[in-house]
């Protein structure tokens, strides 16, 4: 019987999550998975909910089980599985059905699977969804790409399973094809760099101060009733004040520092470097998670050279002005985010409301933070400047870029390396330099290449007296 009112494929952690939270809205919904004993047990364990899902063993039962026109999320790994999975359900489909990527797709793939769709392919959706297991079953944040209209049909339902901000739903239209997974790229960049900088702020009050991983737990727990207000300092601090169930050792102190990635930061810098948009934090946080997996080259390195200082002489450096360092550093990196993706509508000719992207990360994702619904007004307020010259950020950067500063001087005399800060923090000063030194570049593009320059003066000469060059 064809009563669900949405199908979804793809039952793992995130998939199952997504489904029990549309159940739990009042959308009946019909699933499937690769492995059909996936299926079952799922819907064994959905309890209540149950009465609102369907099961299904085969494809055909679940297209058969929706209501047409229909609407098919995909929760299956980012890739060739997609497109495996569309060419498996496209013929079962009539005109009109709608598949909907859910998965973290490099935005290129979602462009290219929506323009299937003018040559006689089912309509697709691609959705950027963020907030991992717990945002996906409770409220994750939900960034759309594709045609309107085909946004506009399933809307109530990813309005309705969104996390809410003051009841405002985290479900929104970006634009276009790709625009919702490119929208989640750029999110998953900054992510990276929020994590970065949390990071290298941490170094500080451990390699710099000496301090346990409890006491820093505590710090994190402070800064989380303040500006930094954020969902990553509050599992940082969590993530520090846990204990090792087998030793009691503080749980952090036993994690190998090499990080994982699954590329979606990568992605970001790569399309910021097509997009000539400098996005210097997020890539020195990539680079610093590419570096972290050369564990046995760092091993080798400390060998040769000896290990850095790192020890700050005690009061060199407060916790209070580490806190305005992290302060400026997020907003500069979400001023780089911002203008990136400013970059990228004017590129790619897509909506992509600054303003709305920030209200739509202030709930369900990794990356909310109470700074993003300040984000949000002057980005509304100031349409097409520059975050960081948007009054209400430069006032803040204006009281806490002198931290930053000491910070990360102090971090370089001692060898503790602050990638992400430092970036930030040179980004400020090239932004605030009107007479920069690229004259310099200039003017050996022009003797060696004869590429010629504009003068200051504005006079009609634009080659250089390079001994008889030109
Ligand atoms: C989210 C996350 C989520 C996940 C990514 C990044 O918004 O919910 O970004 O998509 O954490 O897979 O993971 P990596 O750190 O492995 O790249």
């Amino acid at each position: 019987m064809s009563n669900a009112e949405i199908g979804l494929i793809g039952l793992g952690t995130m998939g199952a999550m997504l489904a029990l939270n549309i159940a739990e809205k009042g959308f009946p919904i019909a699933v499937w998975n690769r492995t059909t004993a996936t299926t079952h047990s799922f819907f064994a364990g959905a309890g209540e909910l149950a009465q609102r899902i369907t099961p299904t063993d085969t494809l055909t039962d679940l297209v058969a089980a929706i209501k047409p026109p229909r609407a098919i999320i995909l929760m299956v790994p980012a890739g060739p599985a997609v497109d495996e999975q569309i060419a498996a359900l496209t013929p079962l489909l009539s005109p009109g059905d709608m598949i909907i990527d859910a998965g973290n797709a490099n935005f290129h793939d979602t462009d290219r699977r929506a323009a299937d769709t003018a040559k006689g392919g089912p309509r697709f959706l691609g959705i950027g969804v963020s907030g991992g297991e717990e945002g996906a079953r409770h409220g994750p944040s939900i960034m759309g790409g594709g045609q309107r209209e085909d946004w506009d049909r399933v809307a109530p339902i990813l309005r309705a399973i969104s996390a809410k901000y003051e009841g405002e739903p985290c479900a929104t239209y970006m634009g276009p094809a790709g625009a919702g997974h490119f929208v989640k790229a750029v999110h998953n960049g900054i992510e990276y760099a929020d994590m970065q900088m949390i990071a290298e702020v941490y170094g500080a009050l451990r390699d710099g101060m000496g301090m346990s991983a409890t006491a820093i737990a505590e710090v994190f727990r402070r800064w989380n009733t303040g500006p930094l207000q954020s969902y990553l300092i509050e599992i940082s601090g969590e993530v520090a004040a846990a204990a090792d169930p087998l030793t009691g050792k503080p749980m952090l102190d036993l994690i190998l520092d090499r990080a994982g990635q699954k590329g979606t930061g990568r992605w970001t810098v790569i399309e910021a470097q097509q997009l000539a948009a400098p996005v210097t934090v997020i890539e020195a946080a990539v680079a610093a998670r590419n570096l972290s997996a050369r564990l046995a080259e760092r091993q080798i390195g400390e060998a040769t050279f000896g290990p850095a200082p790192q020890h700050l002489a005690p009061g060199a450096l407060t916790v209070d002005t580490l806190q305005q360092a992290l302060m400026a550093g997020k907003i500069l990196c979400y001023a780089q985010g911002f203008a990136m993706i400013q970059d990228a509508a004017k590129a790619f000719d897509w909506p992509l409301p600054l303003p709305d992207i920030a209200r739509v990360w202030r709930e369900g994702c990794i990356i909310r933070s109470a700074m993003l619904n300040d984000m949000a007004s002057a980005l509304s307020a100031h349409p097409g400047q520059n975050l960081m010259l948007a009054p209400a950020f430069t006032e803040r950067l204006k009281a806490t870029h002198g931290a930053l500063r000491e910070t990360v001087a102090l971090a370089a005399r001692q060898g503790l390396p602050m990638p992400a800060l430092s970036a930030g923090l040179a980004y400020f000063d090239i932004m605030r330099t009107a007479r920069s030194t690229a004259n310099m570049i200039q003017g050996q593009r022009d003797f060696f290449g004869a590429h010629g320059f504009d003068r200051t003066d504005g006079a009609d000469h634009h080659h250089g007296p390079w001994g008889g060059h030109f």
